[in-house]
């Protein structure tokens, strides 16, 4: 059979998903109602009370942490504030604040690649699974910890998420501090982006054998982090947290920050969350659409590989983002648990891992994946 009919036949169970997110969105409504007419103590209490669990979902409960490829020290740190009866919010985003302020990675918080005039943007978002809530920050500059200040927007407003010179002042309001996010080993590859970017401006670039091997390539590049985790009483929590796509023009914002794209909570379901390119995840919903999946029954990998089908197939409508075999040419990657602690995640093409800490051992393991490099006309 055809393979992109294949993958129309494996979309087609979606649209009740559709109407279930209409469903959630009145929720949502009432849950503000609730806030506004000071009812909120006793729907918390009763959202906390895990009284919608049956007796055998209790019993399956175990802790677990999960994270993508360069979440190894996220996860050790959200393991270890779980088994000392941490939040899971609070333990995930302990754990990617480690990723955030360290300079080595590029792709998140302190040391992430900047836009195209220089300036580090961060987007990150939070999703509290006994109390369905969220919050989120984009385009925010001068704060290492975006995740923090996600956390904030959740709990200390009634909005959902904050953007540019808004959430700067708000984070600033809480006592953050503005530093230069932008290390001197981020500003010279952005400078040697910026040099080589065509042979008609009036940058010059250094000659070849001047130049450091690790700017001699200008291939855009970007990463993120996704942590999300279960704890004992089943609770889920996760956290999405990014520079967003380097060399970006400024005041873009990724899927990290959407809530439902980069990231989505269901606290009676399952937490799903994301990296890679943004676009195409914000344009479906994914990791909305990833949870739903577990709703109807998928494991946590299968789940993450219908929602890469799904955006696989929807992507064939744009010819500028598919390679010269009709198929995707970008990366993207889901990561899921659901209420029964089972893991799994996916990727759009092979070679990547994920990270998993269940309580004994942190290891990185193979991500499944949609299309194998190299291989991309046996697909079809
Ligand atoms: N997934 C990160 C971004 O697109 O910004």
């Amino acid at each position: 059979m055809n393979f992109w009919l294949l993958l129309e036949n494996s979309l087609v169970n979606l649209r009740e998903t559709e109407m279930d997110k209409g469903g959630k969105m009145k929720n949502r409504l009432s849950r503000r109602d609730f806030l506004r007419t000071g009812m909120c103590l006793s729907a918390a209490s009763f959202l906390t009370s895990g009284k919608s669990l049956s007796s055998r979902e209790m019993k399956s409960s175990k802790r677990l942490v999960i994270a993508s490829g360069n979440g190894l020290r996220a996860t050790e740190k959200a393991m270890e504030l779980l088994k000392k009866g941490e939040d899971p919010l609070d333990a995930v985003i302990a754990g990617v604040n480690i990723v955030e302020e360290d300079p080595e990675d590029m792709s998140v918080g302190y040391g992430g690649l900047p836009n195209e005039e220089g300036v580090v943007e961060l987007d990150a978002s939070v999703m509290h699974g006994p109390t369905h809530n969220g919050g989120a920050v984009a385009s925010l500059r001068n704060i290492k910890t975006p995740s923090q200040v996600a956390k904030l927007v959740m709990e200390r407003t009634d909005h959902a998420l904050l953007v540019g010179e808004g959430a700067l002042k708000f984070a600033k309001a809480h006592g953050f501090k503005e530093e230069n996010l932008l290390t001197d080993k981020a500003r010279k590859k952005w400078l040697r982006w910026k040099e080589t970017l065509s042979a008609k401006d009036y940058w010059f670039p250094l000659q070849k054998d001047e130049v450091e091997p690790e700017l001699q390539s200008v291939l855009t590049y970007h990463g993120t982090i996704n942590c999300l985790a279960i704890d004992e009483k089943s609770d889920l929590a996760g956290v999405t947290t990014t520079s967003g796509f380097d060399y970006k023009i400024p005041g873009r914002v990724g899927d990290s920050p959407i809530i439902g794209a980069g990231l989505y909570v269901d606290n009676e379901v399952g937490a799903a969350g994301s990296t890679g390119r943004g676009e195409a995840n914000i344009l479906n919903c994914g990791s909305f659409t990833v949870v739903e999946f577990m709703r109807r029954g998928n494991s946590p990998e299968e789940a993450c590989l219908q929602t890469l089908k799904r955006i696989a197939s929807k992507s064939k409508l744009q010819t500028h983002l598919l390679n010269k075999d009709g198929l995707p040419r970008f990366n993207l990657k889901f990561y899921a648990i659901n209420k029964k602690g089972e893991y799994g995640a996916a990727s759009m093409w092979s070679d990547g891992k994920f990270v998993v800490h269940d309580g004994q051992e942190n290891k990185s393991i193979e991500i499944a994946y949609l299309f194998k490099n190299g291989e991309e006309r046996k697909q079809n």
